[in-house]
C-alpha cells in the first residue's frame, strides 16, 4: 500500500478561512461567530475532516473484552473520542504480539495545568492495561524552532527538566518507560529514521499538512520528520533490539490530543512507503478554560486555568471567581428553569475528573432540574480538583533528580505485553 491516505488528500485540498474552526498543532480554535466570539470545537466535524474513526460503543465493548479492563472514564464519556487503527492494536494485544505506546510534550513553559495532565493520565492508564513499553518524547527542539525570537535553547532545556518531573508524577512505571529530549537523543538509529522520513516528505506535503509558507523557517518544515520518526520501534534499539527486519514491523499506539493528528497522518503515509508498521492513534479532546466552552487554557494566563502548583485555596477562589456558570441569574429562576450543564465549567471539569458515572449523572440531572444550585455544583468541582491536584503534588514531591535520570536512561525495559498471550 503506497498510495497516500485519503485524509492527506483532503488536507492538501483544505484551505480554511480564518473564521472556520481550525485545529492543527500550532493553532486550536473553534469557529468564530458573527459576534467575534469563538464557539466550542465541533469534534464530529474533525473526525470527518481528518478522516479518523469515531470511537463507538462496540469499540469500547471490544476494548473491555480484549483487555479485561473497564474503559477509562475519558473513553466512556467521549473525551477520548477518535482513533486510527485502534482495532489493529487490540488484535495484536489479543495475540500477544508486540507494540508500544508513544506520547510526548513540547516543553514551552514551567507551568503545567490540568489540561496538560489529561493525555498523560490517560497514557498511564494504557500502560497499566497493556503492560508494554512507553516512550515519551520531549520536543525541546520544536519549542525552540517554533518559539518567538526571545526563546532560547537554554530556556526550553530547563523547561524539559521541570516538565519531565511533572510528567513522571502521572505515575508511570520506570521499568517500562523511556523519556527522552530531542536535543540529547538525536543521533544513531533515531536520526537514521529521521533522515528516512525527511527523504519522503516534500515541501509541498509539509506546506499542505501544516500550512507553512515561504517565510517559515526550514526547521519547522523539517520538524515533522522528527516527531514522526519516534513512531518507529527501530529508532530505539536499546529497547527493541537492532534487527530491523523485526523492529520495523512493531507498531505503536499514540495517545494524543487531536491537534497532533496531522503529524501522524503524514507519518502513516511515509511508513507505508518505507514498509514500516504504521502508528495507530487514539485522540483526546481539549479541556476548556475557566471562561467556558470556546476558550482555551493558557499557561501564561493565571485566571484561565487551574495549575498543578495551585494550592487548595487558589483552586477554590479560581472556581468561585472565574468558572463560567450555566446557572440562572437568581436562585428562584434557577429552581424554576434549572441550569445548563453543557456549558457549565464546573460540571465540565467534573466530567473529566470525577470517576463515578452514576454520581455524575445524578449531578447533571439535579443541576438541570434546578435542585442543585451553582454554588453547590462549584463546591463539588472544587473538592474534586483539590483532591486531584493534591494527589499530583504528593507524587511530584517524591520525584528526585535520580528518578529523572532513571526514566531518561537508555536501559532495557521490563514488560510482559499480554501475559495470557500465546507467544511463538
Ligand atoms: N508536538 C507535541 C507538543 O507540542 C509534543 C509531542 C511529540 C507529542 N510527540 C508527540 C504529543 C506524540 C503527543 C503524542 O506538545
Amino acid at each position: 500500500m503506497t498510495e497516500p491516505e485519503p485524509s492527506t488528500v483532503a488536507a492538501l485540498a483544505a484551505d480554511a478561512p480564518s473564521t472556520k474552526q481550525s485545529v492543527d498543532p500550532y493553532n486550536v480554535s473553534g469557529e468564530i461567530g458573527a459576534d467575534g466570539i469563538a464557539k466550542a470545537i465541533d469534534y464530529s466535524k474533525l473526525v470527518e475532516e481528518f478522516g479518523t474513526k469515531k470511537i463507538l460503543d462496540e469499540d469500547l465493548k471490544r476494548f473491555e473484552e480484549v483487555t479485561g479492563h473497564k474503559p477509562h472514564r475519558f473513553m466512556r464519556r467521549g473525551i477520548v473520542f477518535s482513533h486510527r487503527d485502534l482495532n489493529l492494536i487490540l488484535d495484536r494485544h489479543e495475540r500477544g504480539e508486540p507494540f508500544f505506546l508513544y506520547t510526548g510534550r513540547g516543553p514551552s513553559s514551567d507551568s503545567m495545568h490540568i489540561g496538560h495532565t489529561i493525555p498523560f493520565d490517560f497514557t498511564k492508564y494504557l500502560q497499566d492495561v497493556f503492560d508494554v513499553p512507553l516512550i515519551i518524547m520531549m520536543t525541546d527542539d520544536e519549542k525552540y524552532i517554533f518559539g518567538g525570537p526571545e526563546r532560547t535553547i537554554e530556556a526550553v532545556q530547563s523547561y524539559t527538566r521541570t516538565n519531565v518531573k511533572d510528567i513522571i508524577s502521572a505515575g508511570f512505571d520506570p521499568k517500562k518507560t523511556f523519556i527522552f529530549s530531542d536535543f540529547d537523543f538525536m543521533g544513531g538509529a533515531f536520526y537514521r529514521n529521521v533522515a528516512r522520513m525527511s527523504k519522503h516528505i516534500t515541501l509541498n506535503v509539509a506546506r499542505a499538512v501544516f500550512g507553512f509558507n515561504e517565510s517559515s523557517n526550514i526547521g519547522k518544515i523539517h520538524f515533522g520528520a522528527i516527531q514522526g520518526a519516534t513512531s518507529f520501534a527501530s529508532s530505539f534499539p536499546h529497547i527493541f533490539g537492532d534487527d530491523e527486519s523485526i523492529t520495523t514491523q512493531i507498531p505503536c499506539l499514540i495517545p494524543c490530543a487531536i491537534d497532533q493528528d496531522p503529524y501522524f497522518r503524514m507519518t502513516r503515509d511515509v511508513a507505508a512507503r518505507l514498509h514500516f508498521a504504521k502508528p495507530a492513534l487514539i485522540h483526546s479532546s481539549f479541556l476548556d478554560a475557566l471562561q467556558g466552552p470556546g476558550t482555551k487554557m493558557s499557561a501564561s494566563i493565571e485566571s484561565s486555568a487551574i495549575f498543578m502548583k495551585d494550592s487548595a485555596k487558589d483552586i477554590k477562589s479560581k472556581i468561585n471567581k472565574y468558572a463560567f456558570s450555566g446557572g440562572q441569574m437568581t436562585v428562584e429562576e434557577h429552581r424554576e428553569k434549572g441550569g445548563n450543564a453543557d456549558v457549565d465549567v464546573s460540571y465540565l471539569y467534573l466530567r473529566f475528573f470525577m470517576e463515578d458515572d452514576e454520581e455524575l449523572a445524578r449531578i447533571k440531572k439535579e443541576y438541570e432540574t434546578g435542585k442543585l444550585l451553582t454554588g453547590e455544583l462549584k463546591a463539588l468541582c472544587i473538592q474534586h480538583l483539590q483532591e486531584y491536584v493534591k494527589a499530583f503534588q504528593d507524587r511530584r514531591e517524591r520525584v528526585t533528580d535520580e528518578t529523572v535520570q532513571d526514566f531518561m536512561a537508555q536501559k532495557r525495559l521490563v514488560f510482559s505485553g499480554n501475559p495470557n498471550a500465546k507467544v511463538a
